[in-house]
């Protein structure tokens, strides 16, 4: 093809701290070998914003680069977290700050289990752990709603107020119910509450799933966990999940549980989504600092997270190859464990594995 006529894609590049530079690079290789395949071209536009960057000049994300990042196709993040800066500065001033004012407002979390031994629930296998989590990602608890007084004295009183309001409940909602019939699978929307004391806010999205559900989709099947009670399906019956949505914290902490179902933090991507906007990938694990630089972090996480980008890119042919490229090298005997240090092979060496089968 021309390559004029190449369609091209700008991404903003933040491969972040610690081992993110390393997994971003093998995301890279692979997604070039994808674009060249599929003959689309991505140009990358590099930003350093994270840890080192904070200790040196005090800033975490300036708000022209937030004006610059919606200028771009899409965004993608290695990782942030730095041991040499206290919990909470980057995660907020970087990740979370992204997240809200480009208003990400899905969290898209793909559960995939890909070999039967890296899964941690006896007898289970890849058939039955595949499902996604829909997690609502700019409300809720996280927007900081509250505050506390005669802080410091024993007095003390805390708040953290769980907000939301009907459109935002809703846009969540017909984002789930969308992609549940897209997927074409079992066509089961879970949503994940726990109505029978969060009186309100639970009320609100339990109707929000019911009204719209009997309204717009009566080819998708309704259905629901409390949350407690999810936790414990995770474990006992993933294979009854299809689809899952939820609110924000609630999907922060069972995202992590079905990370682990799916064979930990090496493999789980995700992607924070505007759909009418810029959206934002990333592989789940934190920086690892004790393994940066040592060729031995797994970048499968990243190579996926940057799949997804493909596919809401439009790219699903390229994304889907991407999919299948990790499937088979992941079952192909060369990758021993998921486990950082313990793949038998190097980052740079699953990456160029990867790349080779797209
Ligand atoms: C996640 C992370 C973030 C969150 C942190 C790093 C702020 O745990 O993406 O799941 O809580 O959303
Ligand atoms: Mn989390």
């Amino acid at each position: 093809m021309n390559r004029l006529m190449k369609k091209t894609y700008s991404i903003g590049l933040i491969p972040g701290d610690g081992t993110g530079p390393e997994v971003t690079r093998e995301a890279v290789k692979v997604l070039g070998a994808a674009s060249q395949k599929f003959g689309f071209q991505l140009d990358y536009t590099p930003y350093d914003f994270g840890g080192d960057r904070y200790l040196k000049t005090g800033e975490t994300l300036p708000d022209s680069a937030l004006e610059e990042f919606r200028k771009h196709s899409a965004l993608y993040l290695g990782a942030i977290g730095h041991p040499g800066v206290k919990p909470g500065i980057l995660e907020c001033g970087i990740l979370l700050k992204t997240r809200f004012v480009l208003d990400q407002y899905i969290n898209l979390r793909p559960v995939k289990l890909y070999r039967k031994e890296d899964c941690p629930l006896k007898d289970k296998e890849p058939k039955d752990v595949d499902f996604v989590v829909i997690r609502e990602n700019t409300g809720g608890i996280y927007t900081g709603v509250g505050g506390a007084v005669q802080k410091g004295t024993n007095l003390e009183v805390a708040t953290q107020v769980m907000v939301y309001s009907r459109p935002v409940v809703d846009r969540c909602m017909k984002f789930a119910y969308e992609y549940t019939r897209r997927r074409n699978r079992k066509k089961m929307l879970t949503l994940v509450h726990k109505c029978n004391v969060l009186t309100h806010c639970g009320d609100l999205w339990v109707r929000a799933h019911k009204e719209m559900g009997d309204r717009d989709y009566p080819d998708v099947k309704q259905d629901y966990n409390h949350v407690d009670a999810c936790t414990m399906w995770f474990v006992k019956q993933p294979e009854w999940y299809d689809v899952i949505v939820t609110e924000n914290l609630f999907g922060d902490i069972i995202t992590d549980l079905a990370a682990i179902v799916q064979g930990g933090l090496g493999v789980a991507a995700g992607g924070n989504i505007n759909p009418e906007g810029v959206s934002m990938f990333e592989c789940m694990g934190g920086s690892a600092p004790k393994y940066t630089g040592k060729n031995v972090i797994n970048p499968i996480a990243a190579i996926a997270a940057g799949g997804m980008m493909l596919d809401t890119l439009g790219e699903t042919e390229a994304a889907a190859a991407v999919d299948k490229a990790v499937t088979t090298a992941l079952t192909g005997g060369k990758i021993q464990s998921l486990a950082a240090g313990r793949m038998g092979l190097g980052t740079a060496q699953v990456g160029d594995l990867i790349a080779g089968l797209v």
